[in-house]
C-alpha cells in the first residue's frame, strides 16, 4: 500500500476538531428554533475545519448533489489536496438540526474517514436498519427475521430475558406497528424524536443500556453509524427503500444495481474507517456543548477501526485564543 493509501493514526483525532468546530458553531444557535442557520453554521465551521487536514479528500456523502448545496456536496474535494492521503468523506455537520433548533435531545456532529472506497456511496434516501452491539453471535439478528425471533436469538445469546431488552427506535408513525411488536414481543422500546445515528452507536455502547437499533431513517446516516458501529465490533444490516423512479435512478448514478440487496455492515462502512462525533445538545453518548462567559466545552467520541480503540475527548475552548466562540 501506498502512503496515499493509507490513513495515519493521528488523523483520528484530527478528525475531532472537525466536529468539534460544527458542534461549536451549531450550539450558538441551539434553541433558536432556526434549524436553517444552526445547520449553515455547522456546515461553514465543517468545511473550514476539513480544509485544514493534510488529506486529499472527496465528499461521498454529504450535504446532497451540488446543485442543491453550497458546501460539503457529494463529490467537493476538501483537505489541503494533493500529494496527501487519499480519503473518503462521510458526514454530517449537525445531525438533528430539528433538535438543536428546538433545544432537544442527542444533535450531534459527526464526520467519517475511510480509505478511497470504504463508503457505500447511497443516496439521500431511507433505509432500512438494523443494529446490535459487539461480543455477540455473528448473525444473531437479521433484517428479514420477524420482530419475535430476532428478540428471543438477542436476549438468548445476551443471558437475560426478553424483557430485559431496551430497543431504539425513531418515534415515527410509520413505526406504529414495529413498537407494538417489540412491546408484543415483550421487550422494552427507547422512542427516540430524531438522530438515529446516535441511537444505532448506543446499541454498540453497553453503558447507554440499548440493546437494539430497528426501524426506517436516512440511509447517509446508516453509512455513518455503521462506521462508527463497525469500528467497536457491532453488527449491522440495512437495505436501501425506494419511493419513486427518482430515488432509483439516483441510486443506479451511484453504481448500484441490486436495488433490493441487504447490506452487511463490511459493505457499508470497510476498512480502516475513523470516525468522530461531538454532541451539540446531550444526548445517550455524549454531552452536549456547554458555552460559558471566556469559552465553551465539547464531548466527543473518536473511533478508529483498526485498532477498535473508542476515545472519549473532553476539551474546553478558549474563547480569548480562538475565533467564533461569542
Ligand atoms: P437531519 O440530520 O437531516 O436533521 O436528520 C435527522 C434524522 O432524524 C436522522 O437521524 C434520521 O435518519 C432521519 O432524520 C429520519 O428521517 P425522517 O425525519 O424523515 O423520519
Amino acid at each position: 500500500m501506498s502512503e496515499r493509501t493509507m490513513m495515519g493514526r493521528n488523523l483520528a483525532l484530527e478528525a475531532v476538531r472537525v466536529t468539534e468546530a460544527a458542534a461549536l458553531a451549531a450550539a450558538r444557535l441551539t434553541g433558536r428554533g432556526d434549524e436553517r442557520a444552526a445547520d449553515t453554521a455547522a456546515v461553514e465551521a465543517m468545511h473550514r475545519a476539513l480544509n485544514g487536514l493534510l488529506i486529499d479528500g472527496t465528499v461521498v456523502i454529504g450535504q446532497g448533489e451540488r446543485a442543491e448545496a453550497d458546501l460539503l456536496y457529494t463529490g467537493e474535494k476538501v483537505g489541503a489536496g494533493a500529494g496527501n492521503a487519499l480519503v473518503d468523506i462521510a458526514l454530517n455537520p449537525l445531525e438533528g438540526a430539528t433538535i438543536c433548533a428546538t433545544g432537544g435531545y442527542n444533535a450531534l456532529s459527526v464526520v467519517a474517514l475511510a480509505v478511497k472506497g470504504g463508503f457505500l456511496r447511497v443516496p439521500p434516501i431511507y433505509m432500512d436498519k438494523i443494529a446490535v452491539g459487539p461480543n455477540l453471535p455473528a448473525g444473531v439478528v437479521d433484517l428479514d427475521a420477524g420482530v419475535p425471533d430476532n428478540l428471543k436469538s438477542l436476549a438468548q445469546a445476551k443471558g437475560c430475558p426478553v424483557s430485559d431488552l431496551l430497543i431504539c427506535i425513531l418515534d415515527r408513525p410509520r413505526h406504529e406497528d414495529l413498537i407494538e411488536k417489540v412491546r408484543e414481543a415483550g421487550a422494552r422500546v427507547m422512542l427516540i424524536a430524531d438522530g438515529d445515528v446516535s441511537g444505532v452507536i448506543a446499541a454498540g455502547q453497553p453503558h447507554t443500556g440499548v440493546d437494539m437499533y430497528l426501524g426506517t431513517g436516512g440511509a447517509p446516516e446508516g453509512v455513518l453509524a455503521a462506521a462508527a458501529l463497525g469500528a467497536v465490533g457491532g453488527q449491522m444490516q440495512g437495505r436501501l427503500i425506494f419511493r419513486s423512479e427518482d430515488e432509483r435512478a439516483m441510486a443506479h448514478e451511484r453504481g448500484i444495481t441490486d436495488l433490493s440487496h441487504k447490506y452487511e455492515l463490511s459493505e457499508l462502512a470497510r476498512g480502516d474507517v475513523m470516525f468522530a462525533a461531538t454532541g451539540v445538545t446531550d444526548g445517550a453518548i455524549l454531552r452536549g456543548v456547554r458555552r460559558y462567559q471566556g469559552g465553551a466545552t465539547t464531548h466527543s467520541m473518536v473511533v478508529r477501526a483498526k485498532s477498535g480503540t473508542v476515545r472519549f475527548v473532553s476539551a474546553q475552548h478558549n474563547s480569548q485564543r480562538k475565533a467564533g466562540l461569542d
